[in-house]
């Protein structure tokens, strides 16, 4: 078997393998897109598997730390189960590591593939449906700004204003080009914009698409930057009462879903989650944004077969106010390359990681490591009344 970084005249091999595994159509575009790159393995000279890697970053501590973004993952029906696409995993992490991604993250079909190369579950990607009478009910902006439609020059702002909110939400992409294209956003079928007096204070994005009678909304991103932006944003949305029984919205910013006041007990919320795996542990650590914490250190080893570079003792070192991993220590925090994503994007404490049979050591040591990703999670009550 022979992996290489795919070209453009790999173009129609890949295209038809994809489309194979995942049932599509033939794209009629060129396969190398701006930000994304791929690997391919050979097998006799025939196109046996693909794996494609996108240029993104995703905000951890308010700072961007570059992340390979995996898909596209197919192996032609004739080779499977003989470690293809294994091999192509393997590989993806060396490809990354060189292109400066230390995080990967993955939307997975078959979680077991990743797993036992080090991805674990560390967050979610969630639509919420929005019935019209929880959508009349939210109380109305006391001075409500005039929105307008966006326009090109409107762009950058609208994209700062993303920014201002998504990098307080942990694991959010900062949208950089070129993966993104900022233009495509005006492809929407409405784009309004609440002007402000630097920029903008908001703006939503939505497409309206099939489905029932009279078809859905799909409100991808609803973003203000105070809850006056956000009440004139929800209140637009309630315009379409009559027409429509419910809006679907993409739940980018959680704070907009809490000033849903008439939400009742239950409500349909739709999940995918999300893979998380760490591919250079110094470089993203030294990458990502952390609390000011007084001075202390965590002596780790890292259980890592597939990522030789970070596996071993490390020791993670908090010092006048800045984060580093070293070479070094006693090892007394054993870390397995799945306990590093969720740990790193706060899905999981490391009480948690130990009961998954990921994390072992003193628990006095392993204090730092919760103190420095403060994961909380989702407060919980597992006895209802
Ligand atoms: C999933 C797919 C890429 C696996 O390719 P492959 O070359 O046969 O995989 P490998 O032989 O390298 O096996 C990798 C591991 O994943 C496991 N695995 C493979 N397919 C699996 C499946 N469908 N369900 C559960 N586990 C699976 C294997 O048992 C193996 O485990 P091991 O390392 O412990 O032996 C291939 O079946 C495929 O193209 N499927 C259709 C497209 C798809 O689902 N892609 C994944 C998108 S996220």
């Amino acid at each position: 078997m022979h992996i290489r970084e795919f070209t453009e005249d790999d173009r129609d091999a890949v295209f038809r393998l994809r489309k194979v595994a995942f049932n599509g159509t033939k794209p009629s575009g060129p396969l190398l897109r701006p930000g994304s790159h791929g690997l391919l393995a050979e097998i006799d000279g025939r196109v046996a598997g693909v794996l494609g890697i996108g240029s993104y970053a995703q905000f951890y501590g308010g700072a961007a730390v570059p992340m390979g973004g995996i898909g596209g993952v197919a192996v032609d029906g004739a080779y499977r189960g003989r470690g293809i696409a294994n091999a192509l995993l393997d590989a993806a992490l060396t490809t990354m590591r060189e292109h400066g991604q230390p995080l990967s993250a993955l939307y997975a079909t078959v979680p077991t593939l990743y797993r036992r190369r080090g991805w674990e579950r560390a967050g979610v990607f969630e639509w919420v449906e929005l019935p019209m009478d929880r959508l009349l009910s939210v109380p109305k902006p006391a001075e409500p700004i005039p929105s307008r439609p966006a326009e090109k020059s409107d762009l950058p702002a609208l994209h700062e204003c993303y920014l201002e909110v998504a990098r307080t939400i942990d694991g959010m992409a900062d949208r950089r080009p070129p993966r993104f294209e900022l233009d495509k956003v005006l492809e929407m079928d409405l784009v309004s914009v609440l002007p402000g007096p630097n920029g903008l204070r908001g703006y939503l994005t939505a497409t309206r698409e099939p489905g029932g009678d009279m078809g859905r909304l799909k409100v991808h991103d609803l973003i203000g930057v105070d809850v006056e932006a956000q009440l004139t944003l929800l209140a637009s949305l309630a315009s379409w009462a009559g027409l429509l029984e419910a809006v679907d919205l993409r739940i980018t910013d959680p704070a907009t879903v809490n000033l849903l006041g008439g939400t009742p007990l239950r409500y349909s919320v739709w999940t995918s989650t999300w893979m998380q795996r760490v591919v250079d542990l110094p470089a993203a650590v030294a990458a990502r944004g952390w609390p000011r914490l007084a001075n202390a250190a965590v002596d780790l080893e890292v259980v890592d077969d597939h990522a030789p570079w970070h596996a071993g003792l490390q020791r993670l070192v908090v010092e006048d106010g800045s984060v580093r991993v070293e070479p070094g220590g006693t090892g007394a925090v054993r870390l397995h390359a799945r306990a590093l994503g969720p740990w790193f994007s706060g899905a999981q404490n490391t009480h948690a990681l130990r009961r998954a049979g990921l994390l072992e050591g003193d628990p006095a040591d392993a204090v730092v490591l919760d103190q420095l990703t403060a994961s909380p999670g989702t407060p919980r009550l597992a006895d209802f009344f």
